[in-house]
């Protein structure tokens, strides 16, 4: 089988790692990837959607994965399947569950999904009419993509009120945020749960959780993750049968129904309260780096999952998974995310990679032989290990013995499990 891989970051990467490892993959191209993909196969520069369903013709691949969101609602997958090539990811229409808030709530509202309570609105008025009945905190929403800086936590209601009239007179997210959503504060503990899904038939991954702000204990700005680690034993096996039966199943028999079948990545945000899940938002795609810790603990082949979902075929499949707790540990350049980093030689000691622990790479590219960091998040150490803290002391044995100027990380990823909230 020949697979192209449409992204350049770390979840790529680990995409990519596990398809190498499957014999039955016999190309693998990335588009664009990385300085560091190219080890695992051939990176193309092409981004045009067109012009890469063009390759994927003339080069007979046999499937193409999306990872970023990007493409995806920008209906490259519509492309594809325009043209009779197989490709994971769901259309544009689909992907709406992630591109409009408006759109997802609405949708979880009308197929009595458990979320708060909300309204979604383009008037001022209306916004504070509703504030006015929550009590504080009160979140507020931009509908559109926002870089994951479109929420506000509001405190008291004037601040709700305010952020609102920002959000609608387009001063705060210009176009993202013309229309808002207002909703109840949830107060628990966060999930990642990802979902394949075919269209019809979904496969549940383990669960995860995440670590947004840079800093340790949860403090400083939020990123794009500086670490996650699955499965957290916090999904109890009733709360992930909770989350099957009254979250994920109903969206995917509800986008059926709707008309736009969901085919690619759910990533459900679950909020859990007094052990009842409540849907936060969807992501239409792998969180990353919930992906890098996630996908080297998959069993099944990656080219008979993968394939079987882009072709409806998940019907009937027992997806397998490795005894063992994976914990990914991000480090970024210097200045990360504040601003850009000069690029900086990157070293791996010598054996410091093993079955335990391994690097999937991110911000890299490639100088004669060197590798070297170009910023933002440069890489990931994901430790495996029979339970949480073991993997977390694998990733971390392995991020000791990896060096560039300048590298940044946190200590306590996974501190929900091991208790240790500054490593
Ligand atoms: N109703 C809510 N109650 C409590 N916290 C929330 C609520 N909605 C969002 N959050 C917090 O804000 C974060 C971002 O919200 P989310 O809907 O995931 O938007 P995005 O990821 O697009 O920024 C969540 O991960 C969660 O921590
Ligand atoms: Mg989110």
């Amino acid at each position: 089988m020949n697979v192209l891989i449409i992204g350049s970051g770390g979840r790529e990467y680990a995409i990519g790692r596990i398809f190498k490892a499957d014999p039955a993959c016999q190309k693998l191209y990335f588009a664009p990837g990385n300085g560091a993909t190219a080890d695992l196969g051939t990176n193309l520069a092409i981004s045009d959607h067109e012009a890469l369903a063009d390759f994927a013709q003339a080069e007979g691949i046999d499937l193409t994965v999306v990872g970023p969101e990007d493409p995806l609602t920008g209906g490259i997958v519509d492309r594809f399947r325009d043209r009779g090539l197989n490709i994971f990811g769901p259309t544009a229409a689909a992907a709406q569950l992630e591109g409009s808030k408006a759109f997802m709530k609405n949708f979880l509202a009308r197929h009595q999904i458990p979320t708060a309570p909300y309204i979604e609105t383009e008037s001022i008025e209306a916004a504070e009419r509703f504030i006015d009945t929550l009590s504080a905190p009160i979140v507020v929403k931009a509908d559109g993509l926002c870089a994951g800086k479109g929420v506000i936590i509001a405190r008291d209601h004037a601040e709700a009120k305010a952020t609102a009239r920002d959000m609608l007179s387009g001063n705060l997210f210009g176009q993202a945020g013309n229309r808002v959503v207002v909703e109840a504060f949830l107060d628990g503990f966060e999930l990642s749960v990802f979902a394949l899904c075919d269209g019809e038939d979904f496969v549940v991954l383990p669960a995860c959780q995440d670590h947004k702000r840079l800093l340790d204990g949860d403090e400083g700005p939020n990123t794009g993750g500086m670490g996650a680690y699955g499965p957290t034993p916090l999904a109890t096996p009733e709360l992930m049968e909770k989350i099957q039966t009254r979250i994920i199943a109903p969206t995917v028999a509800g986008m059926k129904k709707d008309g736009h079948p969901f085919e690619g990545v759910l990533f459900c945000g679950i909020m859990v309260v007094d052990n009842e899940p409540y849907t936060l938002e969807f992501n239409v795609r792998f969180g990353d780096p919930e992906c890098e810790a996630l996908m080297p603990l998959l069993q099944t082949p990656a080219t008979e999952l993968f394939y079987k979902a882009a072709t409806g075929d998940l019907k009937g499949i027992e997806l397998r998974f490795k005894p063992l707790c994976a914990v990914g540990v991000v480090a970024a350049s210097a200045h990360y995310p504040y601003k850009s980093t000069p690029p900086a030689a990157i070293t791996v000691e010598a054996g410091a990679q093993s079955e335990q622990a391994h690097i999937a790479y991110a911000g890299v590219k490639r100088e004669g032989e060197k590798l070297m960091a170009t910023g933002g998040r440069v890489l990931v150490c994901v430790g495996l290990g029979e339970n949480v803290r073991t993997a977390r002391d694998a990733a971390y044995r392995l991020m000791d013995r990896v060096h560039f100027e300048g590298k940044q990380h946190r200590r306590d990823i996974a501190w929900q499990v091991t208790g240790e909230q500054d490593g």
